[in-house]
């Protein structure tokens, strides 16, 4: 069982996947992505009919909802049942429905439950666990609780720098609603009390992985 608890919040675009990736890479901790569980639900949601939006209330998800995720921050991989998803769920399809399941309340109780037992079961040292309402009501009593921000123009300039102009537009507009949508569940863009604020506005990458392993002491 792990113990040592690195909780990371922050909104889309701020860099926390990659950051937290690479911190526990260096460290030698597991890395769990729980956004990765909700975009596999929304998955499910789209591809199984057995999942639609509609019944989903009345699907027993600690049962029927067959979610496996890799810790290992080398190799990221994520299934449902017998299918990698691991590219599809970060298609564009799925990062314009997620928010539909992410606000529905008994959608997050499991998805607490889950990455709490994800967690529990994993075996190295500590893990780094990153999402949206992991430092408040997942792990409120981590070792270590961070959240990791930049400024809107910030994160839309690191997340368009691959892109097109007109994609880098849509984007824009996707990320903007994205984070008004997710706002409405979790406020991310303020530290709870005794959260650590992490400001990468102004740091590259290396510059926040260095100030994260700082403030976790390894
Ligand atoms: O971090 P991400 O973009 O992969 O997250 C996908 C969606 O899931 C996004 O709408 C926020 C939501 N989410 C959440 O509500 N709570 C978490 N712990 C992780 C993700």
């Amino acid at each position: 069982m792990s113990e040592f608890i690195v909780a990371i919040d922050g909104p889309a675009g701020s860099g926390k996947s990659s950051v937290s990736k690479q911190v526990a890479n260096e460290i030698g901790f597991g890395y769990l992505d729980t956004g990765a569980a909700y975009r596999a639900l929304a998955w499910a949601v789209q591809n199984l009919p057995e999942f639609s939006l509609d019944r989903l209330e009345q699907v027993d998800l600690d049962k029927e909802f067959d979610y496996q995720i890799s810790l290992d921050p080398k190799s990221y991989r994520v299934s449902v049942g017998h299918t990698d998803v691991t590219a599809a769920i970060r298609d564009n399809a799925i990062a314009e429905s997620v928010s539909k399941v992410a606000k529905l309340p008994f959608v997050r109780s499991f998805m607490k439950r889950l990455t709490q037992r994800l967690v529990e079961q994993h075996s190295a040292p500590g893990v780094v666990v990153e999402g949206r309402d992991i430092t408040t009501v997942v792990f409120p009593d981590a070792q270590i609780r961070l959240l990791l921000t930049a400024s809107e123009e910030v994160r839309l300039k690191r997340r368009s720098a691959e892109l097109s102009v007109a994609t880098a537009q849509s984007l824009a507009k996707q990320v903007s609603e994205r984070d008004k949508s997710d706002l409405k569940v979790v406020d991310f863009m303020t530290p709870a009390p005794g959260v650590e604020l992490v400001d990468s506005s102004e740091l590259n990458f290396e510059e926040t992985v260095a100030a994260v392993r700082k403030l976790i002491g390894r």
